[in-house]
């Protein structure tokens, strides 16, 4: 008999209650099991950053966090980071102003670990943003533009 835990997540706000069994990932409640699709399975085993989200405001490969650990935390997906009235994050903005983006797969994974470039102080050069976007793979090649997306919006951060 499959064994499940009952769980609440807090993310983009608001209470999510959900029976899961407790193998279950971050990712994968998110994406199968309360619809918030906009978080992406790339690989499912921590090495492309597709499924990067904030927890506690701190970016996670949600593939390698159980959802369990993740209770009482507050979660940020890409569906969160748009205002009350829909309008978009400044790195969204400069994501669509650069075409920071081909396929646009890796493209929210992308955006979550740049806003967390910008906030964590990571983003005072090229070279810095390219360090630290290492971990998100993009498979069409549009780093140039990612980069030069995350500069402009680290100005007006
Ligand atoms: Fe998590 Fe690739 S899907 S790092």
């Amino acid at each position: 008999m499959t064994r499940t835990i009952h769980i609440a997540l807090d993310i983009n706000g608001q209470r999510h209650e959900l029976d899961i069994e407790p193998r279950v990932t971050l990712l994968d409640a998110l994406r199968e099991h309360l619809s918030l699709t906009g978080t992406k399975k790339g690989c499912d085993q921590g090495q492309c950053g597709a499924c990067t989200c904030h927890v506690d405001g701190q970016r996670v490969l949600s593939c390698l966090t159980l959802a369990a650990q993740a209770e009482g935390r507050e979660i940020t997906t890409i569906e969160g980071l748009t205002g009350e009235a829909g309008d978009l994050h400044p790195v969204q903005a400069a994501f669509i102003e650069h075409d920071a983006f081909q396929c646009g797969y890796c493209t929210p994974g992308q955006i979550m670990s740049a806003v967390a470039c910008i906030r964590e102080g990571h983003a005072g050069s090229d070279a810095e943003i390219r360090e630290y976007m290492s971990g998100n793979l993009c498979r069409c090649g549009a780093y140039n533009s990612i980069v030069a997306a995350v500069r402009q919006a680290a100005e007006v951060a």
